[in-house]
């Protein structure tokens, strides 16, 4: 059937958000390709994801070269999507991509140098049948390799064209200013820091979210729900299609403990009584903060989607229900 996007998808300004001192505005909510969107996985169901997320007016679809399984198979699948239903809305569009984690064998299939990164986006673009990506990411800090290398390869990306805009992930706040500050001297400043974030993970708080403000850069934080644990999915114990369920990978059936599901309880009843889901509640509590620019959700079908950008509606948190929350998640379970 042949795709035509919703005329109003961009009518919801409220859903975008600058991202630091750019000049780009970002969805507050972004999607992810890390699980459900592989070779293993539905082709229907993940195209049908990213249609209504497109049709939502998410403009931001995040990727790796390792995402899958296997690995690169989901820059695959959204190259078939962009071919098959998008072609014409590549302006509209901010993909991302990253390399640093192992994608082949041998010396040069992760880490951080100019061989490794430099050959994983040409990997990348080719995959995702595009000239350019709108965002390439050094996906770790490399402790063996020089930062000026690393740096040099994601100002090189983007001074070739390959990409846009430079982006690092899971880099430390003293990692973070030193990249930075390279990348400013060599012309092709970071647009934008991918850490992980949500309330039952806080390390950005330590100091990363105070750098980036300071530094004027945005932050699109991954995993803002927790895997999944901060929804209702658990509730009634593992569904078999959820991803503790079926893809025990990052999340396990043990990772869904009596003290988590004691905790999201409560917070469940917070987010009911304001009239939200939990995942709503879960990505206004990522997004009180206007550094964080986008909150990067996964989501296994396209009503997740809806629930999650409809969060967009209601992001202010009352001083009181902040201290309501903050009970919970520094108090005894
Ligand atoms: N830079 C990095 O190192 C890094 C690392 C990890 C992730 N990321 C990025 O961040 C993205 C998101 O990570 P994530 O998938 O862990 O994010 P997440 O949003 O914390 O978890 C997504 C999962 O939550 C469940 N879910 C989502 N919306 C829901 C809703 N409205 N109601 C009920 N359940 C809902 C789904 O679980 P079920 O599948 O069980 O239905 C979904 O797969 C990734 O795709 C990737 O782009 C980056």
């Amino acid at each position: 059937m042949t795709y035509e996007p919703a005329p109003g998808r961009y009518e919801n300004d409220a859903l975008y958000r600058r991202c630091g001192r750019s000049g780009v505005r970002l969805p507050v909510i972004a999607l992810g390709l890390w699980h459900n969107f592989g070779g293993h996985d539905s082709f229907d169901n993940a195209r049908a994801t990213l249609l209504r997320a497109f049709d939502l007016g998410v403009t931001h679809f995040d990727l790796a070269n390792n995402y899958g399984p296997p690995e690169g198979s989901a820059e695959e699948t959204l190259g078939r999507v962009l071919r098959q239903d998008l072609a014409r809305h590549r302006d509209e569009l901010i993909i991302s991509t990253k390399a640093g984690y192992l994608m082949w064998p041998g010396p040069y299939g992760e880490w951080g140098s100019r061989k490794s990164l430099l050959a994983s986006l040409d990997q990348s673009l080719r995959r995702m049948g595009l000239e350019y990506v709108d965002i390439f990411y050094s996906h770790r800090f490399d402790p063996d390799t020089p930062l000026e290398e690393t740096m040099g390869a994601l100002a090189q990306a983007v001074r070739s064209g390959r990409a846009l805009y430079a982006g690092l992930s899971n880099y430390g706040p003293e990692q973070t200013i030193e990249a930075v500050r390279l990348l400013r001297e060599m012309g092709a400043p970071c647009l934008v820091h991918q850490p992980r974030y949500s309330m039952l993970d806080r390390k950005p708080e330590q100091g990363l979210l105070k750098v980036l403000q300071e530094l004027g850069i945005g932050a699109a934080v991954f995993s803002p729900l927790a895997k999944g644990l901060l929804t209702n999915r658990y509730f009634g114990g593992i569904p078999a299609d959820s991803r503790a369920g079926h893809d025990p990978r990052f999340l396990k059936p043990a990772d869904v403990t009596d003290a988590v599901l004691a905790r999201t309880r409560r917070l469940d009843e917070i987010a009911r009584g304001r009239g939200q889901t939990l995942a709503q509640l879960a990505l206004a509590w990522v997004l009180r903060n206007p550094v964080v620019t986008s909150a990067l959700i996964g989501a296994s079908r396209p009503s997740q989607v809806e629930d999650c950008v409809a969060a967009a509606a209601r992001l202010e948190i009352s001083a009181e229900e902040l201290g309501r929350i903050e009970a919970v998640l520094g108090g005894e379970p």
